[in-house]
C-alpha cells in the first residue's frame, strides 16, 4: 500500500493493527501514540524517556545546535560571529528581540539596562543576613527569588509591557546581586552601579572598586570576560533553561522562575562543573600527576570535569573560542599555571580510546575558570559568572513559551514501578522491622 511521505508506519504487534503517524521537522507527536490501544480499557501508548534523551519538550526560534558538527548559533547568527563582533547588550537584544539592534534601539536598550541595575536598598539589607561564607550562587537564587516579592506586579504575566519590565529588571540587577554577593563575603561596603560604564566595565567596578573613584578595568579583561558572557548566553534546552520553561509554565512570576534556573544551573553536572574543574586541577598539581588521574577517571572513580556534553558529540564550539581567549587574557594577567595543565589532561585525554569511543570533549566550562581566576574569581564565583549572561538566554525562552499557544503546564507521565492496591495494616500487627530495611 502506497503511504504518504513525511508519515510512520506503525504496526502493533500485540494487536496486529496499522497505525500512521505524522512526522514533521525530524518528529513525531507523542501525544499521536496514544491512540495504540490494545483495547477500549487500555490508556494508549506512552513513551518513556529519562532525562529527556530523544523528546523536544517545545519547539524553538532562539538557538541553533548541531552537537555533531559543533555548530551553534543564536537567531541563526554563528557563535563565532557575534563574538568578534558584538557587545554581550547586543546580543542580549538579538536573542530576546530576534534581530540585531539598529543603533539607536542599542542605545535605547543599553539606557534601559543600566536604568534598572540599581537594587532597592532592602534587598542590600536582606543580603547582609548571609553569613560571611554563603556560597555566592545560593545568595544569588535567593535574592532574585526576593525580588518577586519586590515587584508583586511581576506576577501579571500575560501583560506584555509587565513581562518585558522584568526581562529588563532582571538583567539589569543580576550583575549588582553577584557583586553584592562577592563584597558581602570579603565585608567590603557595596558600590553602587556606574551608568558611565559598560555591562561588563560595571560589573567589574562593583566588583573590585576600593577606595579610587572607579575601579580602572583593563579593555582587554572587559573585552575577554564580554565574550565569556556572549557565549554563555543561552544553549537552548539545556537543564537550567528546561527548569525555567517547566516553571515558568506554571504561570509563577519571573522572578521565582529565574530563581529555579539558578538552582539547576548550580549543580555540579551542568554550570557547576566549572568549579569542579578548577578544583580538579588544583588536585592534579602537576603534569606528572595526569595519567594517574585519567585511570582513576576510566575506572569510573571520578570524572574529568569540564568534558562531555548531552549534545555536544564533537569539539564544543564555545571552548574552541574560550582557548583563544585565554591566551588575550594571560598577555595582561600572566600566566595562569593551570592551562598548561589543562592543556595536556586534554591532549591525553583526547587521544585515549575511552574518550574517543564516547565522543567526550571539552565543554564550555572546562578553560572558562582558568580564564576567572586568573581575572582575580575565586571558583566559587565561577558560576555566578554564567548565570548574569544566562539570565538573558532563560529570559528569551521564558517568553516565548508563554507566547506559544501549544505550551501548557509542563505536567510528565511516569511508568508506575509501585506496589498495586493493598489494604492498611494496623500498626500493632506491622510486627518489627530491621532499621536498615526501612
Ligand atoms: N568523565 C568521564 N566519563 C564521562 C564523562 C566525564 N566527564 N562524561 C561522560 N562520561 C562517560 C559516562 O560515564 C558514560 O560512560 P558509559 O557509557 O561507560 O556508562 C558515557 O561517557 C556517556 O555519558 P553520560 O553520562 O551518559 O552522558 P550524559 O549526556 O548523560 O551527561 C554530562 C552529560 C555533561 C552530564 C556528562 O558528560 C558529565 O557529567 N560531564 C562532567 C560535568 C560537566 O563538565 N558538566 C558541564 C556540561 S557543559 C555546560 C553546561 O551545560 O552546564
Amino acid at each position: 500500500m502506497q503511504q504518504e511521505p513525511d508519515t510512520l508506519t506503525v504496526t502493533d504487534n500485540r494487536t496486529n493493527l496499522t497505525y500512521t503517524i505524522p512526522v514533521s521537522n525530524g518528529t513525531i507527536r507523542a501525544i499521536d501514540l496514544r491512540q495504540i490501544k490494545t483495547g477500549p480499557d487500555d490508556f494508549g501508548l506512552m513513551t518513556y524517556d529519562p532525562a529527556f534523551m530523544n523528546t523536544a519538550s517545545c519547539r524553538s526560534a532562539i538557538t541553533y545546535l548541531d552537537g555533531d558538527r559543533g555548530i551553534l548559533r543564536y537567531r541563526g547568527y554563528p557563535i563565532e560571529q557575534l563574538a568578534d563582533n558584538c557587545t554581550f547588550l547586543e546580543v542580549a537584544y538579538l536573542i530576546i528581540n530576534g534581530e540585531l539592534p539598529t543603533e539607536e534601539e542599542l542605545n535605547t536598550w543599553t539606557c534601559q539596562i543600566q536604568r534598572h541595575t540599581m537594587v532597592h536598598e532592602n534587598v542590600k539589607k536582606f543580603m547582609e543576613g548571609f553569613h560571611h561564607d554563603a556560597h555566592p550562587m545560593g545568595m544569588l537564587m535567593t535574592t532574585v527569588a526576593a525580588l518577586s516579592t519586590f515587584y508583586p506586579n511581576a506576577r501579571n504575566i500575560a501583560d506584555p509591557t509587565i513581562r518585558r519590565q522584568q526581562i529588563i529588571r532582571l538583567i539589569g540587577k543580576m550583575p549588582t546581586i553577584a557583586a553584592y554577593s562577592y563584597r558581602h563575603r570579603l565585608g567590603l561596603p557595596y558600590v553602587y552601579p556606574d551608568p558611565d560604564l559598560s555591562y561588563t566595565q560595571n560589573y567589574m567596578n562593583m566588583l573590585w572598586r576600593r577606595i579610587e573613584p572607579r575601579y580602572s578595568a583593563s579593555p582587554v579583561l572587559s573585552r575577554a570576560l564580554e565574550v565569556l558572557f556572549i557565549l554563555h548566553a543561552d544553549h537552548e534546552q539545556n537543564c537550567s533553561t528546561s527548569t525555567m520553561r517547566a516553571v515558568g509554565s506554571s504561570h509563577a512570576d519571573p522572578y521565582a522562575t529565574t530563581a529555579a534556573a539558578i538552582a539547576a544551573l548550580s549543580g555540579p553536572l551542568h554550570g557547576g562543573a566549572n568549579e569542579e574543574v578548577l578544583r580538579m586541577l588544583a588536585e592534579i598539581k602537576t603534569k606528572e600527576n595526569i595519567p594517574g588521574f585519567i585511570e582513576q577517571v576510566k575506572a569510573g572513580n571520578r570524572k574529568l570535569m569540564g568534558f562531555g556534553h548531552r549534545v555536544y558529540k564533537n569539539y564544543d564550539p564555545r571552548a574552541r573560542i574560550i582557548k583563544q581567549v585565554a591566551d588575550e587574557v594571560f598577555e595582561v594577567t600572566g600566566r595562569n599555571p593551570k592551562i598548561d595543565i589543562a592543556i595536556e589532561l586534554e591532549k591525553i585525554a583526547l587521544s585515549d580510546e575511552y574518550f574517543i569511543k564516547r565522543k567526550l570533549y571539552p565543554n564550555v566550562d572546562f578553560y572558562s575558570g582558568i580564564i576567572y581566576q586568573a581575572m582575580g574569581f575565586t571558583p566559587d564565583e565561577f558560576t555566578v559568572l554564567f548565570g548574569i549572561p544566562r539570565t538573558v538566554g532563560w529570559l528569551a525562552q521564558w517568553q516565548e513559551m508563554l507566547g506559544d499557544s501549544e505550551q501548557k503546564i509542563a505536567r510528565p507521565r511516569q511508568v508506575y514501578t509501585g506496589v498495586e492496591q493493598r489494604d492498611f495494616i494496623p500498626m500493632r500487627e506491622r510486627g518489627v522491622r530491621e532499621l536498615a530495611e526501612v
